[in-house]
């Protein structure tokens, strides 16, 4: 990933092309990492072509305590701001929960990065800590069965009407 944008806001670093192969092979190899590669399902339909059609990635690193940390990206800017990132979320939580048996979800975030922040909080996800040295927040969402079955029912809503139509979640 080249973009220094993007590198920022996901606080990762600028890898050549060979780390970038041993990245990926390390998370498709190690039982502690999930990825999922995100396509424009639109895109796929219409071109069949799972290279065209990559928006981004989404992440879970497992820990041995039953805890995800999750990490999203979606790299194009065209897809940006349609509800797809927080599709992608909602999806990952669910594979985590379910099939992975997760407990409790993470988020490590750039403090600056208001769009994500926003992102989780609207899913109810809580600011944990604050770490000022790397500038970055921990937000986490204890995985219980109510709030599982808000998020599907919101991604039952986002299929019926439009993809930004998802209600704040509130403990309360
Ligand atoms: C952050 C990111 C994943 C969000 O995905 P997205 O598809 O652009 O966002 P969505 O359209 O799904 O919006 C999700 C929610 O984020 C929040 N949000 C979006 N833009 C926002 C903004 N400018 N300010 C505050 N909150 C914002 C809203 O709560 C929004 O929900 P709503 O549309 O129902 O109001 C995506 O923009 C991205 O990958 N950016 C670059 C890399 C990055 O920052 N990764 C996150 C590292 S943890």
């Amino acid at each position: 990933m080249q973009s220094e944008e993007l590198q920022s806001l996901t606080a990762s670093e600028p890898l050549s092309l060979e780390e970038e192969y041993e990245m990926q092979q390390s998370w498709a190899n190690d039982e502690d990492k999930c990825t999922f590669i995100v396509l424009d399902k639109h895109k796929f339909y219409l071109t069949r072509d799972e290279v065209e059609s990559m928006i981004g990635d989404v992440n879970l690193f497992l820990d041995s305590g039953n805890v995800g940390e999750i990490n999203v990206m979606i790299a194009e800017k065209h897809a940006q701001g349609k509800g797809l990132g927080k599709e992608t979320v909602v999806q990952m939580i669910e594979y985590g929960c379910e099939v992975l048996k997760i407990e409790k979800i993470i988020a490590k975030i750039s403090s600056s990065n208001r769009r994500s922040i926003g992102l989780f909080e609207k899913l109810g996800f809580i600011k944990e800590s604050d770490n000022s040295v790397f500038q970055e927040i921990t937000m986490g969402k204890n995985a219980q069965n109510e709030w599982l079955r808000w998020l599907r029912s919101e991604k039952t809503k986002q299929k019926t009407n439009s993809m930004s139509s998802v209600d704040r979640y509130s403990d309360e």
